[in-house]
């Protein structure tokens, strides 16, 4: 299968010395659904930073062959797309349909954007909402307006940081349908052990910026020592089922 990200020998510090990531080597592969989870500081976000080149980290990060460094920086973001932790970093234009448009113009035709855009939101259970104003949306909406707006891009990669968090039954259900469809690969951090169930074919644990394990998500999630060193709650049995039942 072809590399799609390969990391190597990963360090972040922020100004203030705070060692977010160190020493990480991770190799994610195409159409791979892998999942990073840790718990809270344990680096998953800054991770996500790095890949997209917004920090000056240490170290080499490679994407579809492609270098991550200043000069390549436009190359990446079209074929990498991040949807952000706080939809609040992701959403500037006023608009919800200008806001999920936005990266899409940039790649395709206009044509080709308005049809891409209309297909998000359609998926993201958006429709209706077009003229909207995207700051005066619920939290859940506002994650939803940032995840159209990725996905109307047709990225080759998607990083979710946390996609779930305050979506409701429905759509959560819907987003996790959508994304079992994306015909690409997808890098997802998340608290949530049902989704990790539900969607991994790898998992891959960060503690304290570093990679603490990695591999099958039957193996991971069901080595309840190695779950709580890293403070993670061990799914329950319902979950455990699911992710027996679908592997
Ligand atoms: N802008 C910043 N300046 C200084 N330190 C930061 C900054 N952003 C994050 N950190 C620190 O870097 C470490 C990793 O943070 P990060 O946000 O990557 O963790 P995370 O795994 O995404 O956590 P969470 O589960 O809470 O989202 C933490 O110790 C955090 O306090
Ligand atoms: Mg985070």
């Amino acid at each position: 299968m072809r590399k799609v990200i390969e990391i190597r020998n990963l360090s972040y510090s922020y100004a203030d010395g705070i060692k977010a990531l160190e020493n990480v080597n991770l190799t994610v592969h195409e159409r791979e659904r892998v999942f990073v989870i840790g718990p809270n500081g344990a680096g998953k976000s800054t991770l996500f930073s790095c890949i997209l080149g917004f920090l000056k980290f240490e170290g080499e990060i490679i994407v579809s062959g492609i270098p991550v460094k200043k000069e390549t920086l436009k190359n990446i973001r079209s074929t990498v797309g991040i949807v952000f932790q706080d939809p609040d970093d992701q959403i500037f234009m006023p608009s919800v349909q200008d806001d999920v448009l936005f990266g899409a113009r940039s790649k395709f035709t206009e044509e080709e954007a308005q049809a891409n855009a209309r297909e998000a939101m359609q998926t993201t259970g958006l429709l209706g909402l077009e003229k909207r104003l995207a700051h005066h949306l619920s939290f859940g909406e506002k994650k939803r307006v940032s995840i159209a707006g990725v996905l109307a891009m047709k990225p080759d990669v998607i990083l979710l940081d946390e996609p779930t968090s305050n979506l409701d039954h429905r759509h959560r259900k819907h987003l996790i349908d959508t994304l079992m469809k994306v015909d690409g690969t997808l890098v997802i951090a998340t608290h949530e052990m049902r989704l990790v169930c539900e969607m991994a074919d790898r998992v891959v644990i960060l503690n304290q910026g570093k990679i603490l394990a990695q591999g099958d998500p039957r193996d991971i999630l069901t080595d309840k020592r190695l779950l709580e060193t890293a403070y993670l709650e061990p799914p329950c049995e319902c979950e455990l089922n699911k992710l027996f039942s679908r592997i």
